[in-house]
């Protein structure tokens, strides 16, 4: 492997990241039980704002996730018979929805953490520095599409190809800095930013993604209160 920039931030700091990502989540859960959550601060925000603001951010940066996950590591979109132009516009017409949505729930969530005095006095700077963070992420994600939609339009999608080889190679444990070493700064902006959300997560408020509650979902109905028979 050819020693460089490139190869350092592309071919050894995405399992610096990884690293930190699984150790450092085990040890806070380890460590930390009572650190251990989503500093919700629902209850101290308007019901109405809280509702619009929480879900758009969600769905928003779920679809996301899902779109990068099968976008980047499974052949979905093309055992749907999509060819490699249909496949970016796919991504982007869906990223680009996705980001926007997350974009304005996200930054609800922000103006109401720094500018509610009672939500403010709630938070860690982590709080406000992991939402941030994930802002400026989203923020260079989106602009990336200024470079993949031209591309879809005149039909050139190499460097997604190269892109897609790229990820996949993380993924494998087989590294190839080499492959993206072309490829417009602005992915690789966005990339390095992507891969620091893994690096920041045991850090963050985010460590409560391992465990949301998805038995709730189909867990049966909780008796609260028993049918008392009259004794008298
Ligand atoms: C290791 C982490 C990540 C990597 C390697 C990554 C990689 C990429 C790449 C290569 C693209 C351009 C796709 C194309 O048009 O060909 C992209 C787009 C995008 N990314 Fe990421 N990303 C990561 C994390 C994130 C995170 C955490 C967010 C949100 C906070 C995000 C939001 C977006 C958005 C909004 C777009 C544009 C729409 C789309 O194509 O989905 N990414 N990402």
């Amino acid at each position: 492997m050819n020693w460089s920039w490139n190869t350092f931030f592309f071919g050894v700091y995405p399992f610096i990241a990884g690293t930190i990502f699984l150790l450092g989540s085990v040890i806070r859960y380890e460590r930390e039980q009572y650190g251990w959550s989503s500093y919700s601060s629902q209850l101290l925000a308007s019901k109405h704002y809280m509702m619009w603001a929480s879900n758009l951010w969600h769905v928003g940066i779920l679809t996301l996730f899902l779109g990068h996950f099968t976008g980047f590591l499974t052949n979905i979109l093309e055992w749907l018979g999509a060819n490699p132009v249909e496949h970016q516009w796919i991504a982007a017409s869906a990223g680009i929805t996705a980001g926007v949505v997350a974009m304005i729930g996200g930054v609800m969530l922000l103006l109401r953490r720094v500018l509610d005095p009672k939500v403010r006095y709630a938070s860690r700077s982590m709080d406000i520095f992991i939402l941030v963070w994930l802002l400026i992420t989203l923020t260079f994600g989106l602009i990336t599409q200024f470079v993949s939609v031209p591309d879809a339009i005149s039909g050139h999608v190499q460097d997604m190809e190269i892109l897609i080889r790229y990820v996949r190679s993380i993924a494998i444990f087989q590294p190839d800095p080499q492959l993206i070493v072309n490829i417009p700064m602005i992915y690789k902006i966005h990339m390095l930013c992507g891969m620091t959300v893994f690096l920041l997560f045991p850090f963050s408020r985010l460590v409560h993604i391992w465990t949301v509650p998805f038995n709730y979902l189909i867990r049966p109905y909780q008796l609260v209160r028993a049918k008392m028979r009259s004794v008298i």
